[in-house]
């Protein structure tokens, strides 16, 4: 079984999150990770406690706390066994944090070990508009060989309900983990 190391951060989307979460743990093992803002947001863009999202993983989810910098997925040589970490939806705070090499909470620090161990990393960013301090942590990222990914829907598949947007940017991260999935219709030409 794959392993996946995922964060979710308080950029609104934390439904993109939870539907990734969904997707890989039909059929490989995920080590979560979520940080007091993203619960934070889920109250208030999904109306559900957090007792009822935790519930609702199934067994091939490890919730870890953010506060566990000793977790295992911290260390470099539990890491480069992964097939790396996703941070979906990622704010401006963490993008920030990881082009500048902090490691103040565990999603940063798992951030942080990709990059160095160049490990896949890719970080699903939320925001709108851009400052240029935004663009430049992009670039930062980008540079140190992470993928910067922006939760923006395309519209060539016909979208016909909201469900089928969050589908699209989940399936193509995804893709970019060479994951198979349903999630939405691949353009034919
Ligand atoms: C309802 C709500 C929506 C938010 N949406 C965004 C967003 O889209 N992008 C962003 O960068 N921050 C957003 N924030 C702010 C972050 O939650 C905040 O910067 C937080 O410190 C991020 O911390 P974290 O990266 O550790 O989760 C939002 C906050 C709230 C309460």
């Amino acid at each position: 079984m794959k392993k996946f190391v995922v964060g979710i951060t308080g950029a609104s989307g934390f439904v993109y999150g939870r539907r990734l979460v969904e997707e890989l743990s039909k059929s490989h093992f995920v080590h979560l990770i979520v940080s007091d803002a993203a619960y934070i947001v889920m109250e208030k863009e999904e109306n559900i406690k957090k007792t009822e999202f935790l519930k609702s993983l199934n067994s091939n989810v490890e919730v870890i706390s953010n506060k566990n910098i000793a977790a295992s997925v911290s260390s470099g040589s539990y890491l480069t066994k992964t097939q790396g970490v996703i941070v979906a939806p990622c704010s401006m705070d963490t993008l920030a944090a990881v082009a500048n090499g902090l490691s103040s909470n565990l999603i940063q620090r798992v951030c942080d070990v990709a990059l160095k161990e160049r490990k896949r990393l890719l970080l699903l960013i939320r925001e709108m508009p851009f400052s240029l301090i935004h663009v430049e942590n992009m670039k930062k990222v980008m540079l140190a060989g992470g993928i910067v990914a922006p939760a923006s829907p395309g519209f060539y598949h016909k979208p016909k309900t909201v469900d089928d947007m969050i589908n699209f940017v989940v399936g193509k991260v995804l893709d970019i983990f060479e994951v198979e999935h349903n999630l939405y219709k691949r353009w034919e030409g």
